[in-house]
């Protein structure tokens, strides 16, 4: 199912980075939801070049602000997504990287082994936003890999970005694939939906 949820959100002020895909708003919603629930650490799927990571990242000083992104020929993307690619490896995560609490991951979502964390020990995040690859497959592999991944470790919470987004269909699609089986939630006037994850 999905519901529509309208909690109170202060809006922040964002940095003045240039062109940024996510907004104001929904990174307003995101340190909402992280200020609620992320009581160990973050992880991001899909860095880009480190903007929202970067504000994420100085609100929380004292949680590990996990990020991943990849460029790779075997990343196959919707069109919308390839336009945005970054085609320089080294301008990934170039906003957040000097940030002591970041960690810029340099691995393909669909493939990393997420149970890595494990031997960090207290590292261990209980937030994922999914920002990565927007197909279909994409998101969906993504959301079963964060699903299993918190079962296993206590439970948390999963933050998807564009939602709503008119040009990026099959993530709505695939939002009412899942709305099937699970709860999402969508906070109003933002592009980010999320749900909750019991552990075992
Ligand atoms: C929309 S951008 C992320 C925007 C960023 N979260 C922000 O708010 O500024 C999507 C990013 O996901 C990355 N990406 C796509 N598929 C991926 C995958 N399978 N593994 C890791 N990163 C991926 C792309 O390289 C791209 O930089």
């Amino acid at each position: 199912m999905i519901v529509n949820v309208t909690p109170k959100i202060p809006t922040i002020e964002v940095q003045d980075l240039g062109r940024r895909p996510t907004s104001k708003f929904d990174i307003s919603a995101l340190l909402f939801l992280m200020k609620q629930s992320c009581k160990k650490n973050f992880i991001e799927i899909g860095t880009w070049y480190g903007k929202t990571t970067y504000e994420i990242a100085i609100k929380f000083p004292e949680k590990s602000i996990f990020t991943m992104d990849y460029i790779g020929e075997d990343l196959v993307l919707d069109p919308a997504s390839n336009r945005a690619l970054i085609k320089n490896k080294d301008d990934l995560c170039k906003f957040a990287h000097h940030l002591p609490n970041v960690h810029f991951i340099y691995a393909n979502s669909h493939t990393y082994n997420f149970n890595k964390f494990k031997n960090l020990l207290y590292e261990i995040p209980d937030f994922f936003f999914i920002d990565g690859d927007h197909s279909f497959d994409g998101v969906k592999i993504d959301t079963e890999k964060a699903i299993a991944f918190l079962k296993k470790n206590g439970g948390g919470k999963i933050a998807w970005h564009d939602i709503h987004t008119k040009n990026l269909t099959q993530v709505p699609d695939y939002m009412q694939y899942l709305s099937k089986t699970e709860d999402i939630y969508y906070i109003k006037d933002t592009n980010i939906g999320f749900m909750n994850v019991k552990g075992k």
